[in-house]
């Protein structure tokens, strides 16, 4: 199995970190996020140790007594053909009907970014910690893998399409039983920059009480 670089900057247990501190450069990185739709990404993608860099952001998440409800499997260079094969043959025989050039699309899922980043979500049923919480700590891992990609100059999109719900792509996955597809994170090189999009009226979603 291939091991993850360690990233430098790793604090030793226990050891105090800096407190908050204002970061007009985060501020503006928060305030403008946005995801680039993956019909818009391109090469080059993150080398392997800025990926190193981007999934131990990723895990750096609020994850409550420490469950750990998550995993990671990655998917680069030829990775993606061979996940194109375990969708090709979900694809075929949920639609025997389908066209070449649609099957074709469907193969080529993974090959629209460099590297495609599945978050799994490994809810521990048996344990105190509610259900929910252990699902929200995954999504967390899913933005956190975006501000990362973003951070070190890539753009990224959390996907999931039909095939994160595929009972037949989720064996070919390898996922247990117990196992769910949180979203497909994936990170590339943006083509042209993604435009603003509408955003909620914080009046509407915010009351006081
Ligand atoms: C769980 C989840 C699944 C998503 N799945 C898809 C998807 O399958 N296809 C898609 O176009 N966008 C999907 N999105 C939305 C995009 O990731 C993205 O949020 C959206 O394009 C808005 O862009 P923004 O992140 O810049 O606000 C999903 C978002 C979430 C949270």
């Amino acid at each position: 199995m291939k091991k993850m670089l360690k990233i430098i900057n790793t604090p030793a247990l226990g050891e105090f970190l800096a407190p908050a501190h204002p970061s007009e450069e985060m501020l503006d990185a928060l305030r403008l996020r946005r995801s680039t739709p993956v019909e818009l990404l391109e090469e080059p993608g993150p080398d392997a140790e800025t990926l190193s860099s981007i999934l131990t952001i990723g895990a750096r998440v609020p994850d409550h007594r420490r469950v750990t409800p998550f995993r990671f499997i990655v998917f680069e260079g030829d990775a993606r053909a061979r996940f194109g094969e375990v969708i090709r043959k979900a694809y075929v025989q949920n639609e025997p009907e389908a066209s070449e050039n649609r099957i074709a699309c469907e193969v080529n899922r993974f090959m629209r970014a460099p590297v495609v980043v599945a978050v799994i979500s490994a809810v521990d049923k048996s344990h105190r910690t509610p259900e929910w919480e252990q699902v929200l700590t995954s999504g967390a891992v899913c933005q956190n893998l975006l501000l990362a990609a973003s951070a070190n100059g890539f753009a990224a999109q959390w996907i999931t399409e039909w095939y994160a719900f595929d009972t037949h792509v989720l064996a070919g996955l390898g996922l247990a039983g117990h196992e769910r597809v949180a979203g497909f994170i994936y990170i590339g090189t943006a083509r042209e920059n993604p435009k603003e999009r509408g955003r909620p009226d914080l009046d509407a979603i915010t009351t006081y009480f």
